[in-house]
C-alpha cells in the first residue's frame, strides 16, 4: 500500500479519526441502532466511530471479524481497524504474573510464554497486545508490581527484550502480534506506592535505573509505546515533549506510534497542566503522541486549533503516517482480518502444548525461602490436609484476558492429580480478605484437619484480585486470620509447608520462625496447581531467585538491593548516627537474587583474567560452582559490580549478567562473564554514558548479598 498517496486524498476529519481509539463496545450499536454504555458518556456519534484507527477491548476472533467488516463497509478510505488488546500474562492459557517470570531469571521460558500468548491472541484478532510492561518497581506497596520483572533494571531489560521477541517474532507470519511497552515512563516509582501517583526524580535515577528496560524493548523493536499515567518532575507523561520527544523519538530513534494509556488525554486537566480538553490536545500533539486512547481530546478539538495555527497539519500527517505505516506492516490492507480464525482459537485454547508451557513456567518462577528438611513431601504420604483460603482458588493474576478461575487448577486438585491414593481433606481457615480478623471456628476447624493429617499444605498469602491496577496496599503483611492460621496450624503438625500466593513481596516477619518451610508461588497461572504439586512432592527442583526485595518490615519500604552508600552507611548493627533506623536493622528478611533448592550449591571466589584493563579492553571474570547435594538442580550466577569512585556516587552493587546453571550431584563447572566498558559505564557529571577510570568491585555470587570480591581497575 502507497501510505503517502493514501494520505493524501484523506480529509482532515479523516486524518484525526485514525489518531482515535474508542473501546469496541463503543463501537457496537444497540438493537435500535444507538449508541450506548461508554460511546455515550464520550458523547461519540455513528459519524465519529465510522473512520475511527483503532480499537480496544474485545470480545474473540468472531466479534473481531464483525466489527472490522462492519468498520470496512463504513469508511470511506477503507483502511482497517487496529484491534489491541491486553494480553498480559496469557490470553486463554494463563502462565505465571510478570513478576513470577522475573524470578525464573529464564529469558527462553518468558520468550516462550509470550509466543504462547501471541499464538493464541492472533487467532483471537488481536493485533497489538498492551504489553509487556517494564515498569521498574522498588515498592511493594504498589499494586502493580505484579505486573513487572522486579527491582533491577538489568534483569527487566533482560525481561522486556524476551518479551518482545516472544510476542512480535519477524511480524511476518500472523501468529505475531506487535508489543506495546508500557508505560513510558517510570509509572512504577509512583510515590508512597499509590497507583497513578506523581513521579518526582533525577534524571540520573531515570537513566540508570527507570528508562533502561523500555531501551531494551524499543531496541528489540517494539512496535508500539504507551505513554504513563504519572507525571515525571511536574510534567504528565502524555504531555511530555522531554520524554516522548526528545529522549524517545530523537535520541533512541523510536519512530512508531506512541499511545496515551486510558483517557489520559483528559485526566491533563485533573492534573491541573491543562485548562481544557483542547489544551490536552494541543499539549498531547506537541509531544508527537500518536493515538488517544478513549477520550476525545484530538477528534473534538484538533480541527480547531488548526484553523487558529497553533498546530500544524503536519505534525496531525506525521502521527497518522505512524499509524498507517503499523497497519500496512501488519498486511492488513491486503487482509484486514490477519490472523483472526474463530476455529484456530478454539483449538489452540488450554490445547496440552500450551498447559505444559504454563506449567513448566510455574515451576521455574517460584522460589523456596525456607526448607528446615521437610521438602520434598513424600508421595507416598497418606493423610494430606490443605488449609488456607486459596487452597481451591484458581490463582490466575489480575489480567488473565479470557482465561477462567474455573478452568484452573488448584492446589487441592493438583495434590490429588500428583497423589493416587493418599486421603486429601481441606479447610479454609480463614476467608483470605484483607485485614480479616481471627475466626475460631472456621481456625478450630483447620487446626483439627491439620492434627489429623500426616502433612499440611498451608495455601496463604494474597489473592489475584488484591494486587494489580488500582489495588495498591498500604499494609503488605499478612492478615491477623492468616497469621494465626499458620501458628495455629504449625503447633500442631510439624510437616507444614506454606505455599505464598502474592503479587508483590509480602513481609513474612509474623510467620517465617513457625513456618518449617515456605514458597513463593506467585499467581501461577491455569496450571498452578500441578505446578505447585509438582514442586512440593520434588517432581521438580526449584530454581527461581527473588526478583524484589522481601522487606523485614513494612516501614522498610521501598527497599532494594542496589541503594546507594550514603556518607554514614550502617556497617554493624546499632551503629548511631549512620543512615538506617533505630528500631529496625536496614537488611530485609530475603534479599534480591536469593531462592534455595532441594540441592545445596557453592561457589568460589571470583578470579579474573587480569586486575587492569585499558579502555576499549575487556577482561573475563570466573568462578566455579559446584552442586554440594544429593539431587540435580540448577541454580543462577549473578555477576554484580560496584564503581568505588566516581563523579556520581555509585550504587553499593549492580547485577550486569547473570547464567542459570544445571549441575548433577557433585558436578562443577566454571562460569565466565565478560566485562567490557559498558558493563562499567554509567550517566556521568559530564552527562555521558561511559566508564570512568578507577578501581571497581566485582563479585560473582549465588545471590545479591556476597561479599566475596576481587578488584579491577580501569585505567
Ligand atoms: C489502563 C492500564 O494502565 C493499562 O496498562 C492498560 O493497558 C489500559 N488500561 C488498557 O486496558
Amino acid at each position: 500500500m502507497d501510505i503517502k498517496k493514501l494520505l493524501q486524498k484523506m480529509t482532515l476529519e479523516q486524518k484525526i479519526a485514525q489518531l482515535c481509539q474508542f473501546s469496541a463496545r463503543c463501537l457496537v450499536a444497540d438493537e435500535t441502532g444507538e449508541l450506548t454504555g461508554p460511546a455515550k458518556d464520550l458523547n461519540l456519534s455513528m459519524k465519529d466511530i465510522a473512520c475511527c484507527g483503532s480499537t480496544l477491548t474485545f470480545a474473540d476472533a468472531n466479534s473481531m471479524i464483525a466489527i472490522q467488516k462492519k468498520h470496512m463497509e463504513l469508511d470511506p478510505n477503507k483502511i482497517p481497524l487496529l484491534f489491541m488488546h491486553d494480553v498480559i500474562h496469557g490470553y486463554r492459557t494463563i502462565y505465571p504474573i510478570q513478576l513470577a517470570l522475573g524470578a525464573s531469571w529464564d529469558a527462553d521460558i518468558v520468550k516462550k510464554c509470550s509466543r504462547m500468548s501471541a499464538r493464541e491472541s492472533a487467532a483471537g484478532g488481536v493485533h497489538v497486545t498492551f504489553a509487556p510492561m517494564v515498569d521498574l518497581v522498588r515498592d511493594a506497596r504498589w499494586g502493580r508490581c505484579m505486573e513487572s520483572c522486579g527491582e533491577d533494571p538489568y534483569l527487566n531489560s533482560v525481561m522486556a527484550r524476551a518479551q518482545v521477541e516472544g510476542y512480535q517474532g519477524n511480524l511476518d507470519s500472523d501468529e505475531d502480534i506487535c508489543a506495546c511497552v508500557k508505560h513510558f515512563a517510570a509509572y512504577g516509582a509512583a510515590e508512597s506506592g499509590k497507583d497513578y501517583n506523581t513521579v518526582d526524580m533525577s534524571e540520573y535515577n531515570l537513566r540508570e535505573n527507570y528508562l533502561c528496560a523500555y531501551k531494551s524493548a524499543v531496541e528489540a523493536g517494539a512496535q508500539m509505546i504507551m505513554a504513563s499515567f504519572n507525571t515525571i518532575n511536574g510534567v504528565p507523561s502524555i504531555a511530555n515533549k522531554w520524554l516522548l520527544k526528545d529522549v524517545l523519538r530523537d535520541e533512541w530513534g523510536f519512530d512508531k506510534p506512541i499511545i496515551s494509556d486510558y483517557s489520559a488525554f483528559a485526566e491533563l486537566v485533573n492534573h491541573g497542566y491543562c485548562s481544557d480538553e483542547k489544551e490536552c490536545a494541543k499539549a498531547a500533539l506537541d509531544a508527537t503522541a500518536d493515538i488517544e486512547m478513549m477520550s476525545v481530546c484530538y477528534l473534538r478539538n484538533l480541527t480547531s486549533l488548526l484553523e487558529e495555527g497553533r498546530i500544524k497539519e503536519e505534525q496531525i500527517d506525521e502521527c497518522v503516517l505512524r499509524i498507517l505505516e503499523l497497519k500496512d506492516k501488519l498486511g492488513l490492507f491486503e487482509n484486514p482480518y490477519r490472523g483472526a480464525n474463530p476455529e484456530k482459537e478454539k483449538a489452540l485454547a488450554l490445547c496440552p502444548e500450551h498447559r505444559a508451557i504454563a506449567r513448566e513456567a510455574a515451576q521455574k518462577c517460584a522460589v523456596l525461602l525456607k526448607n528446615d528438611n521437610i521438602l520434598p513431601l513424600n508421595k507416598n504420604t497418606k493423610n494430606i490436609a490443605v488449609i488456607g483460603p486459596w487452597s481451591d482458588v484458581g490463582m490466575l493474576g489480575e489480567w488473565p484476558a479470557h482465561g477462567e478461575p474455573s478452568e484452573t487448577v488448584t492446589v487441592i486438585e493438583g495434590v490429588k492429580n500428583a497423589l493416587n491414593n493418599a486421603n486429601v481433606t481441606m479447610a479454609k481457615g480463614c476467608n483470605g480478605v484483607l485485614n480479616e480478623l481471627p475466626d475460631d471456628e472456621l481456625i478450630n476447624e483447620a487446626v483439627c484437619a491439620a492434627e489429623k493429617a500426616d502433612a499440611v499444605i498451608l495455601c496463604i498469602g494474597e489473592h489475584s484480585k488484591q494486587s494489580g491496577e488500582a489495588h495498591s496496599r498500604a499494609d503488605i503483611t499478612l492478615s491477623p486470620a492468616q497469621i494465626k492460621l499458620v501458628k495455629e496450624v504449625c503447633a500442631v503438625n510439624k510437616n507444614s509447608v506454606c505455599v505464598l500466593f502474592c503479587g508483590r513481596p509480602i513481609v513474612l516477619t509474623d510467620i517465617i520462625d513457625t513456618v518449617p518451610a515456605i514458597f513463593v508461588a506467585w499467581q501461577p497461572g491455569t496450571e498452578a496447581g500441578n505446578a505447585v504439586a509438582d514442586l512440593i512432592f520434588g517432581d521438580v527442583n526449584f530454581e527461581g531467585r527473588l526478583p524484589m526485595t522481601f522487606p523485614l518490615h513494612l516501614g522498610q519500604v521501598p527497599i532494594y538491593y542496589n541503594q546507594m552508600n550514603t556518607g554514614r552507611p550502617k556497617l554493624v548493627p546499632n551503629q548511631i548516627f549512620t543512615s538506617g533506623y533505630i528500631d529496625y536493622p536496614n537488611d530485609p528478611l530475603f534479599p534480591f537474587g536469593y531462592g534455595l533448592s532441594y540441592t545445596s550449591f557453592e561457589i568460589s571466589s571470583p578470579v579474573l583474567s587480569k586486575t587492569q584493563m585499558n579502555k576499549g579492553d575487556k577482561v573475563v571474570v570466573s568462578a566455579r560452582v559446584k552442586n554440594t547435594g544429593a539431587v540435580a538442580g540448577k541454580t543462577v550466577v549473578q555477576l554484580y559490580i560496584r564503581d568505588l569512585f566516581a563523579s556520581r556516587t555509585r550504587p553499593v552493587k549492580e547485577l550486569k549478567g547473570f547464567e542459570k546453571v544445571y549441575l548433577e550431584p557433585g558436578e562443577e563447572k566454571e562460569v565466565s562473564f565478560e566485562i567490557t566498558e559498558k558493563e562499567l559505564a554509567f550517566h556521568t557529571a559530564s552527562g555521558k554514558f561511559e566508564a570512568e577510570a578507577g578501581d571497581f568491585h566485582i563479585f560473582v555470587a549465588l545471590d545479591s548479598t556476597s561479599k566475596d570480591l576481587v578488584t579491577l581497575t580501569l585505567k
